[in-house]
């Protein structure tokens, strides 16, 4: 009765670990979630002001312009050149999403063929490899190591796997590991790109949570990204939007029409009231931002601090809302600290092979449920020594 691509996708890691809470929670543990990358803190009140006000519009309760509403677009625009100094034409080099994952899961299907190789970090968002696989190519997972700080060595892929890739997926600031990318890594890609005639799909979803000074940066800043590339990017993280279901794909018009033309014919786009209250955030102050980062940076610091006080070698992220720490084995670390300490976190193997010796924990709850996380740790003998 099923479609075979149905047997050929892996379980989604998040819906399992769910499985998990729900049965730790009906047994009455009070769990501490570092699992899931999902920000606990509210959208901003006059973002969700504005979406009040536009649904009450009847202008906005019919079918959305399958592209975006061409204001929205051009908000993006305009935060892009503010935000990067990049500039887009809002009419052929900006595309709304409904969140970046609906991005990701759709734009192979413009570009892959049967057999293509699509070139995949991993560890990495598990979207990259099951939409390579909806669109029946081949994935290679290109590794990010420590010891290279978490950057694909492009020197390091088979010859005749570089020959057949068509597209590439890669993100920085990095979900799982935390990393950030120089712009050095970024132009580097585009030689590679352009060497090889591969797209390159830039997932920069974490742009704007960031610490201690630190400013990401966009691939399409490095010379030529415009000539290879699409980014990838969405409301979700910066605002706590992750519900609203809100995104862009900008970049290279011909690869940006060739995705716009799939979109058509697969949704109707993001729910106008949305996209208006999209447009107050993004045009808006962005104190707002500034605000949440300060309290990540807060959480990242405690966390940080307590693993290492427990023995664990640890990295200071410069950016997302994750921490990426080293143990001996991934899923038994995992069941540990459900099982012993209530704690829920993600081993590193849910995001590919090369997440093995990893797990990753999300700053996404208070400081105060983080030292008794730290707390709960020591009390069970969970330690790096
Ligand atoms: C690396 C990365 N890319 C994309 C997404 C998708 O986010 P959204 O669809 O909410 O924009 C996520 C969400 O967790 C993510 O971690």
């Amino acid at each position: 009765m099923y479609a075979k691509r149905l047997d050929n996708l892996p379980p989604y890691l998040f819906a399992q670990i769910d499985a998990i809470k729900a049965q730790k929670r009906a047994e009455g543990v009070d769990l501490i979630d570092l699992g899931v990358g999902d920000p606990d803190l509210a959208t901003p009140a006059h973002i969700v002001d504005a979406l009040c006000e536009a649904a009450r519009d009847p202008a906005t309760h019919h079918y959305p312009d399958y592209l975006g509403m061409i204001e929205y677009r051009k908000a993006v625009a305009a935060w892009y050149k503010n935000r990067f100094g990049i500039t887009l034409d809002p009419a052929k080099e900006v595309l709304a999403l409904i969140g970046s994952k609906e991005g990701i899961a759709h734009i192979p299907e413009a570009f892959v063929n049967p057999g293509d190789y699509v070139l995949a970090s991993d560890p990495g968002y598990p979207v990259y490899k099951t939409s390579t696989l909806f669109a029946e190519g081949k994935c290679y997972n290109m590794p990010l190591l420590e010891e290279n700080d978490f950057l694909p060595d492009y020197d390091a892929i088979p010859k005749n796997i570089v020959a057949g890739a068509k597209l590439m997926f890669i993100g920085y600031p990095n979900n799982p590991t935390g990393a950030v990318a120089p712009m050095k890594f970024f132009n580097e890609t585009v030689e590679f790109a352009k060497n090889n005639d591969i797209i390159v799909v830039h997932d920069n979803a974490y742009s704007e949570i960031s610490y201690d000074g630190y400013k990401a940066p966009s691939f399409l800043q490095a010379s030529g990204a415009m000539d290879v590339g699409i980014e990838t990017h969405s409301l979700s993280k910066t605002y706590n939007m992750t519900g609203w279901r809100i995104g862009m794909a900008v970049g290279n018009a011909d690869l940006i029409g060739a995705f716009g033309r799939v979109k058509t014919n697969i949704d109707s786009g993001a729910f106008d009231a949305v996209q208006r209250a999209a447009i107050v955030a993004l045009t808006g102050s962005q104190d707002c931002v500034a605000h949440a980062c300060a309290i990540y940076q807060e959480r990242r610091d405690a966390l940080v601090a307590g693993l290492q006080s427990l023995g664990f070698t640890v990295h200071v992220p410069k950016a997302t809302f994750y921490v990426w720490m080293k143990v001996n084995n991934s899923v038994e670390f995992t069941q540990r600290m459900i099982n012993e300490a209530g704690i829920v976190v993600t081993p590193g193997t849910g995001f590919g092979p090369n997440g093995e010796g990893y797990v990753r924990f999300a700053i996404t709850r208070p400081v105060e449920r983080i030292s008794e996380a730290i707390a709960r740790m020591k009390e069970h003998n969970i330690t790096g020594n």
